[in-house]
């Protein structure tokens, strides 16, 4: 099978390197308007950043795999299209804040239309709102090139950092088409792929609306969990409970699960806060209005947690961060990638610049220019200087905040790195991720996400 792949982002590029590594009888050719981005992606440096996607792409890259912006003749010679283009909040117009923008996933569909070469099927592997399948139907049906198209949803559900093992080992993969004859042929076209390596009994088939709400309805699901918890940590701090023993006496009760219980100055990420103000929206287009705010409210915790934070070292610093420096450990959304979409760091270093606060940044893989434009700061910029080491970063602040919990933080010097800093000088731990007996003995105040 000839596979087209639009979209070479952080779901085209480790998705389809995938697919190709395990189905070496189809050629598999990931295009993107984006020349920069291709080009990364035909050298060893990578785009993005995740652990173990280089071997994988390596291994297939130049033998069935291809990436490239040759985006209209990839589409004529392909049976199987993929849609892995980007679908951000909606920053425009109506539904603006909430509302998906849906405008790469429609050009993609009338790209598709106006290209032809043969009946296709088309595959939306970008998150997207229930019904929008129908919408690329009547853009393909209407094209007048006299093909046919079958359209499915394959929502993905990797996460960053783990995308490879999620990606090789899935929990299930999802397929969704019209239950027609052709659509269930063309369910099952697809499933041939996945099950080249993925149990038939893992990969799970069902009409087009429940395929793509189940996706939004998943990431709302754990979304939730993590505000959940992140309620309880307010909690605990006016109480003295603890909020990982908390977590870990829920976490035993096999209907509740141990996973997505870790507080934390709140869940980041390109996907989470889109798609619960999109499933709110949906609601609320659909006259839910009490749906929509049920859901809305895991949004809102989230602001709230880390507002708390900020407030928290605003608290501990005698309520002022005015001319203070503070070492900013970790900018990305979570360890082992280099996203910083919708990262609690861009909440928590904006509202300490507000405060006039100095900050000294340090994340292993987030390049300076993606923090600079997170935070919109221009390069000359006095506020914020950048550093090669938490250590170096730390020298000469009051304070540390931890946002990320990247594995080097765990062996950090912390004696080494107290001596050289302001005293009184403060930890504060957004992800409770190093031991506090260890932070506290090397003389520091320690502040904990959800503890007294
Ligand atoms: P991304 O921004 O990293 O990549 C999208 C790519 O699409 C970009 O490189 C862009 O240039 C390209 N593009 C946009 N319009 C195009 C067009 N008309 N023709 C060719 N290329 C075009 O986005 P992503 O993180 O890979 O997310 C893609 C989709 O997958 C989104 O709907 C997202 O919600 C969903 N998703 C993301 C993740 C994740 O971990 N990032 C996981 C599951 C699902
Ligand atoms: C999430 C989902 O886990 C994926 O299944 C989904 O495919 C993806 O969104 C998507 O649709 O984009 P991702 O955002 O990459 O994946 O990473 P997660 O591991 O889910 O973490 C999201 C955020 O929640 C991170 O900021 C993380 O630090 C935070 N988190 C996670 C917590 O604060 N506590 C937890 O217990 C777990």
């Amino acid at each position: 099978m000839k596979i087209c792949c639009i979209g070479a982002g952080y779901v085209g590029g480790p998705t389809m390197a995938m697919i190709a590594k395990n189905c070496v009888d189809s050629k598999v050719t990931v295009v993107d308007l984006n020349q920069e981005r291709i080009d990364s992606w035909n050298s060893d440096d990578l785009p993005i950043y995740e652990p173990g996607l280089l071997e994988v792409v390596k291994a297939a890259r130049g033998r069935n795999l291809f990436f490239s912006t040759e985006i209209d003749q990839t589409i004529q010679d392909s049976d199987i299209i993929f849609i892995s283009v980007n679908t951000p909040t909606k920053d425009y117009g109506s539904g603006k804040g909430r509302a998906a923008d849906l405008r790469f996933v429609e050009s993609c569909a009338r790209n598709i239309a106006k290209v032809g070469g043969g009946n296709k099927i088309v595959v939306e592997k970008s998150t997207v709102p229930v019904r929008t399948a129908q919408m690329v139907k009547e853009i393909l049906g209407e094209s007048n090139n006299g093909f046919s198209y079958q359209v499915l949803s394959n929502p993905e559900f990797l996460a960053e950092g783990t995308a490879i093992a999620d990606l090789e080992n899935p929990d299930r993969v999802l397929i969704g088409g019209d239950q027609s004859k052709e659509g269930l042929e063309a369910i099952e076209k697809v499933v041939s792929l996945y099950n080249q390596w993925i149990d038939r009994e893992n990969i799970i088939t069902t009409n087009l609306w429940s395929s793509e709400l189940s996706k939004l309805t998943a990431n709302a699901f754990l979304a939730q969990r993590i505000s959940s918890i992140n309620a309880i940590s307010a909690l605990c701090e006016a109480t003295g409970a603890d909020v990982d023993e908390v977590a870990n006496a829920i976490g035993t009760d096999s209907r509740i699960g141990p996973k997505f219980l870790k507080s934390s100055v709140g869940f980041g990420g390109s996907c989470f806060q889109k798609d619960i103000l999109n499933l709110s929206y949906l609601c609320q287009h659909f006259g839910l209005p009490e749906v929509a705010e049920y859901w809305d409210q895991v949004v809102r915790m989230n602001d709230y947690q880390k507002d708390r934070f900020v407030q928290r070292i605003m608290d501990a610093m005698f309520n002022t961060v005015s001319g203070k420096k503070i070492a900013i450990l970790g900018f990305a959304f979570k360890k082992d990638t280099n996203d910083a979409r919708e990262s609690p760091a861009i909440a928590v270093c904006s509202r300490l610049l507000d405060e006039r606060a100095h900050l000294a940044i340090y994340d292993p893989q987030v390049p300076k220019d993606t923090i600079l434009s997170s935070l919109r700061l221009d390069a000359n910029d006095k506020r914020v200087s950048f550093h090669d080491c938490a250590t170096d970063a730390a020298n000469g602040t009051h304070a540390i905040a931890l946002l990320t919990e990247w594995d080097e933080f765990k062996k950090l010097n912390l004696k080494e790195i107290y001596a050289e800093m302001e005293k009184p000088a403060h930890f504060f731990d957004g992800r409770n991720l190093i031991d506090p007996i260890e932070v506290q003995n090397a003389g520091f105040r320690l502040h904990r996400i959800g503890k007294g």
